[in-house]
């Protein structure tokens, strides 16, 4: 049993991992978020009042305060997710991007090395930083192959390049100071509790909206898609099992391109909630410009992971898509506040300036 400090655990993936290590493992979850507009503490309604679960508001950016938490909790290990995750918001505005995704991978980094010191020399052995990453550092791939564990980087976006400088700090931590860093790249990921500003939850609250639904370009542009849990489960065996200074891509070999996963939710909402009058969701589609710098297509080789580690994504695109849209319908409590306080689901990334 271990007490496991992960950053970013109100966001999307940080919930799950949470939820996970309540659910499936006996560790104690200490769960650091500064609760920026992308975070949601109802996606940890389940485990809230757990014994093994603690929540503290802190900005990893703020050195001496998340010292002081690692030393407080008597950290064994971290998974770091906390980041500013949107690319449109990156293009938008990308000084948080460098704020939280660099300046506060480096204050993390440098939290963890200086509580490393004081633990004992068996507890320092057993010690694991996870930095979790994204496909996205290593650019656009062309119509064939896929990412592996070295594969240059060649990131587009502010969001991926603020990406790829703290995957870089989290090896240097590992290669300079001995901290036993492991870092994983991982393609899309898509379930409950995302945020509805990402295409898949975007295309199903504008669908029952009878809204537009905007697909970037022409739409080809091909994304590898993961169940959020399935990356969950993926971190936790890589913070139990992974090696000290490897990488470890994620990804669940489902490759789509966009236009053809806004018609499959297209089609799932005209089997679960028909539009007034009978026409079909796919009607609502509208190609509008592109995202500035979009890449055109990722995909992961995971045979690392599943080789070394057994993982394997458990899941099937087409029936969680759909319990991904009957997630949606039925937790309207869940988003509806963050469409009226926080996002109303206007065009991001066009470079309009919005902090
Ligand atoms: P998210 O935007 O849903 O959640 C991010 C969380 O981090 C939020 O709860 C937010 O409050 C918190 N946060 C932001 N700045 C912070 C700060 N300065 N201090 C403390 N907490 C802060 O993001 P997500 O989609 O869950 O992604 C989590 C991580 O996984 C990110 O590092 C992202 O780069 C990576 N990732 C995401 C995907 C994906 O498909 N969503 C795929 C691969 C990798
Ligand atoms: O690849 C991993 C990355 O996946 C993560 O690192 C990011 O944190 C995560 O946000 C996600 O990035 P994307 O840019 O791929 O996700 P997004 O949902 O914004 O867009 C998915 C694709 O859909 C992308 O090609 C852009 C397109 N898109 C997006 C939106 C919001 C549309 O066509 N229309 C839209 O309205």
């Amino acid at each position: 049993m271990s007490r496991i400090l992960v950053t970013g655990g109100a966001g999307f993936i940080g919930s799950a991992v949470c939820r996970h290590l309540i659910a499936a493992t006996p560790h104690i979850c200490i769960n650091a978020d500064k609760l920026t507009y992308a975070a949601n503490p109802a996606s940890l309604e389940a485990i809230a009042d757990d014994p093994r679960y603690r929540f503290h508001k802190v900005d990893i950016a703020d050195g001496a305060a998340i010292a002081r938490l690692m030393a407080d909790e008597d950290i064994d290990a971290v998974i770091h997710l906390a980041a500013e995750s949107h690319v449109d918001r990156s293009i938008d505005g990308p000084a948080a991007f460098i704020e939280t995704n660099i300046n506060g991978t480096y204050c993390l980094l440098e939290a963890a090395r200086a509580h490393l010191e004081r633990l004992d020399a068996a507890r320092r052995a057993a010690f694991r930083f996870v930095h979790v990453s994204t496909d996205e550092v290593f650019g656009s791939l062309g119509p064939e192959g896929s990412f592996g564990e070295a594969s240059p980087y060649d990131p587009s976006s502010p969001y991926s390049a603020s990406k790829a400088a703290s995957d870089h700090l989290a090896r240097a931590w590992q290669r300079t100071f001995g901290l036993p860093v492991i870092v994983t790249n991982c393609s899309n990921n898509y379930g409950p509790c995302q945020f509805p500003e990402k295409l898949i939850p975007l295309t199903i609250i504008n669908a029952l909206s009878q809204k537009p639904l905007p697909v970037y370009g022409k739409g080809e542009n091909v994304r590898d898609w993961l169940y959020v849990e399935d990356h969950a489960r993926a971190l936790v065996t890589v913070l139990e099992r992974g090696q000290t200074g490897a990488t470890y891509l994620i990804g669940g070999r489902i490759e789509a391109r966009n236009i053809d996963v806004v018609r499959r939710i297209c089609a799932v909402m005209d089997e679960l909630h028909p539009r007034p009058g009978g026409s079909c969701h796919a009607d609502l589609i509208t190609f509008v410009a592109d995202r500035p710098g979009h890449d055109l297509r990722y995909a992961i080789d995971p045979s690392r992971i599943e080789q070394e580690l057994g993982w394997r994504p458990s899941r099937d695109f087409a029936s969680d898509l759909k319990s991904t849209v009957e997630w949606y319908l039925n937790n309207e409590s869940w988003w509806r506040p963050l469409l009226e306080a926080v996002y109303d689901g206007r065009r991001l990334g066009l470079g309009g300036r919005v902090r």
